[in-house]
C-alpha cells in the first residue's frame, strides 16, 4: 500500500520530530493536539528546525517553503484522520488515554488506514484491542531526538499483517531511518538489552565492587561506549530509566528488579543531570569520587557484557528478534560501539559461555544459559 498522508498525534518532542522527519521527505503531514499550546510549540520546533536546516545548507529556501505547505496542523482529531493513509501517534505513555484516542481514530478513520503507536513500553497488542483493525495497527518506535537518531523499531503485534509490517517499514525508509523488526515484547529490542547495563553496573556498585568512576571508565576507555552506564543513566534521565525498568521488571521478574540505590535516587527527586544531581553532581560542589577499589577494568567489561550478550540471545530463542538486527538496534538506538552478537564473537563462544556459567553458579538464574549457547 502507498502511503502519502500521515497524521501525526501528540504536537510534543516526538510528535513534532515525527511530523518534521515525515514532511521532510515528502509526505502530506497532519499534526494534531488536544492542547492549542502544544500544537504551536510544536510547530514552532519544526519551523525552527527548518530554518536551521536553510542556514546549513540542507535545504533550499523554495524547498523549505515546500516542506512547510505539506504541513498542517489541527486540533480536531476527527478531521485530521479521515483521509490518513497513516496514524502515527504519539501521546503520553498512558494505556488507558491511548486506547481511548485509538478507538476514536478507529472510528474516524477510513478502512484502509494504518494505525501505529510511538509507545516505548506499552503493549502494541492490548492497545490493537482497542480498535477493530488489529490488522492493521502496529508499533513505530523512533528515539530522541528523531531527527538524529536513525533507528526505528518496528513492533509486530499478535494480528498485524505483513502488508501493515511492509508499508511501515517502506514509512521508515523514506523518512531515511532504519526501520528494524521485532515482535510485541517488554522493552522491544533496545531498552530490553539497555536495562541489564545498568541493571549489573549498580548492582556492582551495591556490592562494593567497584567504584561508579571505575565503572564507567571501564567501559568508556576498554568497551569503547561513547558514555558510561552511571553518565548515561544520569543523561537519559534516571526516572526514564526507572520506568523502563521496572516496566521490564512487571511483565520480566526479578531479572530485572531495579536496584535500591536507582530507586531511591529517584525519589530524592534525583533523575540526573535535568536536575543537576544523579549518579554525580552536576554543578554545584564538586563531589570527592570514592577511593578506587582497584578492581581490574577488563574484569569489569566483561562481568556487564555477558548479561548483555545472554539478554539478547534471549530475544533470539524467544523469536523476538534477528541477531543482525539486534546487533544493528543496539548500535543505532543506543549507541553500542558494537553489536551483542559482534562481542559474543570478538570474546569466543566458548569464553562466552564459561564466564556465563561462571555467574549462573554464583549468582543464579538471572544468568542462566539461553539456549542458543547450549
Ligand atoms: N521522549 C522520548 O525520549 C521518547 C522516545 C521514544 C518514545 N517516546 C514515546 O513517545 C510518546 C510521546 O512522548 P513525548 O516525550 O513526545 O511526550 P510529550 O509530553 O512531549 O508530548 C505529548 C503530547 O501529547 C499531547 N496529548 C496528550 N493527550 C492527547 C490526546 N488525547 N490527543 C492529542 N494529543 C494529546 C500533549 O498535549 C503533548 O503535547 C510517549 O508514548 C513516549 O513513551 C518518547
Amino acid at each position: 500500500m502507498d502511503i502519502k498522508k500521515i497524521t501525526v498525534i501528540g504536537a510534543g518532542l516526538m510528535g513534532s520530530g515525527i511530523a518534521y522527519v515525515s514532511a521532510w521527505n515528502g509526505y502530506e503531514v497532519t499534526l494534531v493536539d488536544i492542547n492549542q499550546e502544544a500544537l504551536d510549540a510544536g510547530m514552532e520546533r519544526i519551523r525552527t528546525d527548518v530554518m536551521t536546516g536553510i542556514d546549513k545548507g540542507k535545504i533550499s529556501l523554495s524547498a523549505a517553503q515546500e516542506l512547510m505547505g505539506r504541513l498542517k496542523s489541527t486540533t480536531d482529531m476527527e478531521e485530521a484522520v479521515k483521509d490518513a493513509d497513516l496514524v502515527i501517534e504519539a501521546i503520553f505513555e498512558n494505556m488507558e488515554v491511548k486506547k481511548k484516542v485509538f478507538g476514536t481514530v478507529d472510528k474516524a478513520a477510513p478502512e484502509h488506514t494504518i494505525l501505529a503507536t510511538n509507545t516505548s513500553s506499552l503493549s502494541i497488542d492490548e492497545l490493537a484491542s482497542a480498535t477493530e483493525r488489529p490488522e492493521k495497527f502496529i508499533g513505530m518506535h523512533y528515539f530522541s531526538p528523531v531527527a538524529a537518531m536513525k533507528l526505528i523499531e518496528i513492533v509486530i503485534g499478535e494480528k498485524t499483517s505483513d502488508e501493515t509490517i511492509e508499508a511501515a517499514m517502506k514509512v521508515g525508509e523514506k523518512q531515511e531511518k532504519v526501520p528494524i523488526k521485532a515482535k510485541d515484547s517488554p522493552g522491544f529490542i533496545v531498552n530490553r538489552i539497555l536495562m541489564p547495563v545498568l541493571r549489573e553496573a549498580i548492582l556492582l556498585y551495591e556490592e562494593g565492587v567497584a567504584t561508579k568512576e571505575e565503572i564507567d571508565t571501564a567501559m568508556t576507555s576498554k568497551a569503547k561506549f561513547p558514555a558510561g552506564p552511571f553518565a548515561l543513566g544520569d543523561f537519559v534521565g534516571l526516572d526514564i530509566a526507572y520506568n523502563a525498568m521496572s516496566t521490564l521488571y512487571r511483565e520480566l521478574g526479578d531479572c530485572f528488579k531495579p536496584p535500591e540505590t536507582l530507586e531511591k535516587l529517584v525519589e530524592e527527586g534525583h533523575i540526573g543531570t535535568k536536575s543537576k544531581q544523579g549518579f554525580y553532581n552536576y554543578g554545584g560542589k564538586a563531589e570527592e569520587p570514592e577511593p578506587p577499589k582497584g578492581v581490574d577494568a577488563d574484569w569489569l567489561v566483561t562481568r556487564i557484557t555477558i548479561p548483555v550478550i545472554r539478554e539478547a540471545m534471549l530475544l533470539v530463542d524467544e523469536g523476538i528478534a534477528e541477531k543482525d538486527d539486534i546487533d544493528q538496534a543496539m548500535k543505532l538506538g543506543a549507541s553500542f560501539p558494537i553489536g551483542p552478537f559482534e562481542m559474543a564473537e570478538k570474546m569466543g563462544m566458548d569464553t562466552v559461555k564459561a564466564e556465563m556459567e561462571k555467574l549462573h553458579e554464583k549468582h543464579g538464574e538471572c544468568y542462566s544459559i539461553p539456549k542458543m549457547l547450549q
